[in-house]
């Protein structure tokens, strides 16, 4: 079973980005963390970040056959800009979270909104890096139930 963690632009700085509203926990913190809590459930978690668009989205067409799963995604900026990305999962026609550190819906108006929301299995906004996690409990628990 194979889940691919995607992080879009800046989420490679977390760690020292805006600590006062992503925190302190860095990208590879949260890549280890999720990849542990998938060994321990027996999913192998495959972990990519870019800051480009169209990485992203060809990252997305190869996971339509490379024996991905699920997707857990923080798009970043991307969330609120790309339809690119969102048809990029059509093409890819496989399940995702969305997750999101910060409370987007407490945040500027252009943060509201999200081109990938009503696409997602689930959002999770808000909780921190601890975000990651939750979702992935869910996704574990998803494809455990098969
Ligand atoms: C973010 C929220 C976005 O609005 C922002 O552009 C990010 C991070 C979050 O994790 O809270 O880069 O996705």
């Amino acid at each position: 079973m194979s889940v691919l963690l995607i992080n879009g632009p800046n989420l490679n700085t977390l760690g020292t980005r805006e600590p006062e509203i992503y925190g302190s926990t860095t990208l590879a913190d949260v890549e280890a963390s999720v990849r542990a809590q998938g060994e321990a459930a027996g999913i192998e978690v495959a972990c990519f970040q870019s800051n480009f668009e169209g990485a992203i989205v060809e990252r997305l067409h190869a996971a339509r056959t490379d024996g991905t799963q699920f997707v857990i995604i923080n798009p970043g900026a991307f969330t609120h800009t790309s339809v690119a990305i969102r048809d990029a999962f059509g093409a890819a026609d496989v399940p995702f979270c969305e997750v999101h550190i910060s409370n987007v819906h407490a945040r500027e108006p252009f943060r509201h909104h999200s081109y990938l929301s009503d696409k997602a299995v689930g959002v999770m906004a808000g909780f921190g890096t601890l975000g990651y996690n939750l979702a992935m409990t869910f996704v574990i628990d998803r494809l455990s139930a098969g």
